[in-house]
């Protein structure tokens, strides 16, 4: 059996350029370098460190509970067991990127796509595409959460209608990932704290997404959250706080058909944009936002 591949985003003189994998592959942890487990070993303690007082309490909890290995990197196996137990959910390895439809037929299935690979020492701070850090300590924490875990299988079924019903349908459906998945705050009764996979596994934007007077951070609002464009290549101007994830998958268990259709004519937000109608935890000062370049 040939080795699994890694393929990363290109990057040229005009930007980061995605290149997509598509096959399901058996995690190579034998293949792991010193280097690779030194990586996940520093990130994992400066991160877990760091989320103390910042993590929403579920995150901390389930990423406690599953056993994740701080000195070497985790066996997907061995997280299998315990998140099969607890939500049903399984990994799977994966050499990159994946094409959107591939993506949401996986999450529609209780399968989560995990990047085998991770990433070199000198990009401990910051990489452009999702590697195994991102993917395991960021986003599979919070499928041990039975709620949580129901709204990504959701969440992949609306991504296969979205597809469907076109590019316009699937902007405004990755807009509501951008700001709840990746990059969502959580309102809990110490404050505001952080359950987005982006922010947890960012040193920078753990700190930023709370202690910044910068961004605006608004409550959740459905069609509001769609309209809103972002940013992928700096520090989010807004970010969206849920009250729960009972919340956040009472407001989107819904058809979005009309939500898409109401929404086709209408002009879509500048990352930064607030509104009259908007509940506002904290207005930003906009400090260091570069004017162009939303999503
Ligand atoms: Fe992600």
């Amino acid at each position: 059996m040939s080795q699994p591949r890694r393929l990363e985003n290109v990057q040229t003189d005009r930007g980061s350029i995605p290149v997509y994998a598509t096959g399901v592959v058996a995690q190579p942890w034998d293949g792991y370098t010193e280097t690779d487990h030194d990586v996940w070993k520093r990130l994992y303690a400066r991160q877990r460190e760091l989320l103390v007082g910042r993590a929403s309490d579920a995150f901390l909890r389930a990423q406690a509970e599953m056993g994740l290995t701080p000195d070497r990197i985790p066996r997907f196996d061995d997280l299998n067991r315990v998140l099969g137990e607890a939500t049903g959910w399984q990994l799977v390895g994966v050499e990159g990127l994946l094409p959107e439809l591939t993506f949401f037929e996986h999450l529609a299935n209780r399968r989560f796509p995990v990047t085998w690979w991770i990433r070199r020492p000198e990009q401990l701070d910051y990489l452009s595409e999702p590697d195994l850090f991102h993917d395991l300590f960021g986003h599979v924490p919070l499928l041990m959460n039975p709620v949580f875990a129901d709204y990504m299988e959701a969440y992949g079924r609306g991504g296969i209608k979205a597809h469907g019903l076109g590019a316009e349908a699937m902007q405004h459906l990755a807009r509501l990932y951008w700001y709840t998945v990746e990059f969502g705050l959580i309102r809990e009764p110490a404050g505001l704290r952080i359950y987005g996979s982006g922010i947890v596994s960012s040193s920078g934007e753990s700190v930023h997404s709370l202690e910044s007077a910068s961004p605006n951070r608004i409550g959740f609002d459905l069609e509001r959250v769609m309209r809103t464009r972002y940013r992928i290549d700096t520090f989010q101007q807004t970010y969206f706080v849920i009250d729960s994830f009972e919340q956040l998958m009472e407001d989107t268990a819904q058809d979005f058909g009309p939500i898409y259709a109401r929404l086709a004519d209408g002009d879509s937000l500048p990352a930064g944009a607030v509104l009259d109608t908007d509940q506002v935890h904290t207005r930003g000062s906009g400090e260091g936002w570069a004017s162009a370049g939303d999503t």
